[in-house]
């Protein structure tokens, strides 16, 4: 099938590459015109395991192209696929000016049908108003009907394992309001072999806002839960792995740490708060979910003082950068958080990240960035694990005991094991392990 990708970001990229990997003719657009022309040269644009590869292969057969003409791609294909971003407004809301925008200019290209997909994530009742956006914008010609449908096709890839995730989803969502939109999305994901869950719009929209924010609660949960372990002396690892056994809770998404970041769900809870509010409820539950994720950091920072005291020219090393592994996103990465108020203190940052450390030049202002995680462990008083990079995992850790200060580590994401830590001569501080509150 011929498909058209608006928005050649983390999620238009991987799907539209996913897509002509299975067979499909994909255009991927983008109106940032420099990320065009190094896609072209197939200089990729962000760190995804798998991705280059995906994008070199299909462009050789023939299957991927990219442009910066969302008229030459319309015009092409039967399906456009909308995959810009939805930023938080001030208020929480989505702002979906960018999909309002595509919308417009689809439907000014359009002379016979096609079946526009909302792909980014947006509140309910978003495909009504993309479907009226056409409508009012589609060329008048001799008085001729253009048909055309709508429908929500939302997204559940996780960055880092994204083509994984969408080459094997647990499910495909289609929320459509025509039989042949509907055969035209079974269509298109037929050779995935999964589950497609057929709704109207509205349901798709609001499947996709209520996984996100559920996903969410689970680490606040989780979060919450770690606290308290702290304060009666249990190890919230042991809680959740005694509590995933039971299928009905499942033991993914129980990871106590520093909280979510990422650019998806602050985002999206944000999001969904203000579409309840809109809408004469009040979430309170999402709203504590929120609150939770933002204490976990500056539990995190109370605990570092409290054993440091003095934060002033202490030399503090950083492992991970990124707002999750196998990525260079740092949107809403928690490291940026966490060392700002360090900073603000007075102390002295060192840190090294696999691969996100180019992202972070900009974002991360007065911080030492260091050519290896050896290298930022050097000379510091204290270490933090704040992304858990498998190469983290394999560090020679008598090497890096003997190059530091003080052998003191804050492990964000309980990463590493509390016993063989202290083994080494460590002292050790995990989420949730039992050693009081701060
Ligand atoms: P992104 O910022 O990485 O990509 C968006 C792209 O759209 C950018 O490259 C931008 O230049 C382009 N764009 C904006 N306006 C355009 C226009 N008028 N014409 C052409 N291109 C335009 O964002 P993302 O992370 O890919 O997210 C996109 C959407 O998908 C969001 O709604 C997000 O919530 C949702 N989503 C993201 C993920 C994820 O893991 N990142 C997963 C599922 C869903
Ligand atoms: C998330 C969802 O998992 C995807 O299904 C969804 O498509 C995507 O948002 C989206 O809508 O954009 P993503 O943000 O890429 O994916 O990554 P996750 O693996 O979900 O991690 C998000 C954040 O939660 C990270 O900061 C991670 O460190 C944190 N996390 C995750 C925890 O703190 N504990 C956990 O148990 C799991």
């Amino acid at each position: 099938m011929n498909i058209a990708i608006i928005g050649a970001g983390y999620v238009g990229l991987v799907s539209g590459v996913c897509l002509a990997q299975i067979g499909h003719h994909v255009i991927c657009v983008d109106n940032d015109a420099k990320k065009i022309k190094n896609l072209q040269k197939l200089d990729i644009p962000i760190f995804e395991p798998g991705l280059a590869e995906l994008v070199r292969t299909n462009i050789k057969k023939k299957r991927l192209s990219f442009s910066t003409s969302i008229k030459e791609a319309a015009k092409k294909s039967l399906v456009i696929f909308i995959a810009v971003g939805t930023p938080s407004k001030e208020d929480g809301e989505a702002d979906l000016t960018y999909v309002e925008n595509v919308a417009r200019e689809i439907a000014q290209t359009m002379d016979s049908y096609r079946l526009i997909v909302e792909k980014s994530t947006v509140p309910a009742a978003t495909g009504k108003r993309i479907e009226r956006t056409v409508r009012l914008n589609l060329p008048k010609k001799n008085n001729k009907i253009i048909e055309f449908d709508v429908a929500s096709n939302p997204e559940f890839l996780r960055e880092g394992s994204a083509i994984s995730d969408f080459m094997h989803p647990d499910r495909v969502v289609i929320g459509v309001e025509s039989k042949r939109a509907e055969e035209i999305l079974k269509d298109i994901y037929k050779p995935l072999k999964t589950t497609i869950v057929v709704t109207d719009i509205n349901s798709a929209e609001m499947i996709k806002h209520a996984s996100n924010s559920f996903l969410a609660m689970k680490i606040s949960f989780i979060n919450a839960v770690a606290q308290i372990c702290d304060r009666v002396g249990a190890d919230v690892l042991k809680v959740a792995e005694g509590m995933g056994y039971d299928k009905r809770i499942g033991r993914a998404f129980l990871n106590a740490g520093i909280g979510y970041g990422g650019s998806c769900f602050p985002k999206d809870v944000d999001a969904f708060v203000r579409l309840s509010e809109k809408n004469g409820y009040e979430f309170a539950l999402l709203k504590e979910v929120r609150s939770i994720n933002e204490f976990q950091k500056q539990s995190f920072v109370k605990l570092i003082e409290d054993k440091l005291w003095i934060l002033k020219d202490k030399v503090i090393g950083v492992f991970g950068l990124a707002f999750k592994p196998e990525t260079d996103d740092m949107r809403n990465a928690a490291s940026i958080d966490i060392i700002k108020i360090l900073q603000a203190q007075g102390a002295k940052i060192k840190a090294y990240d696999p691969v996100a450390m180019d992202k972070s030049k900009d974002i991360l202002k007065g911080v030492q960035l260091c050519k290896d995680a050896y290298a930022a462990a050097r000379g510091s008083d204290c270490l933090l694990l704040i992304t858990e990079w498998e190469e983290f995992k394999k560090l020679n850790f008598k090497k890096i005991k003997n190059s530091m200060k003080h052998a003191m580590i804050f492990d964000g994401r309980n990463m590493y094991d509390k016993k063989a830590m202290e083994t080494l001569g460590f002292e050790y501080f995990g989420v949730g392990r039992g050693h009081g509150h701060y």
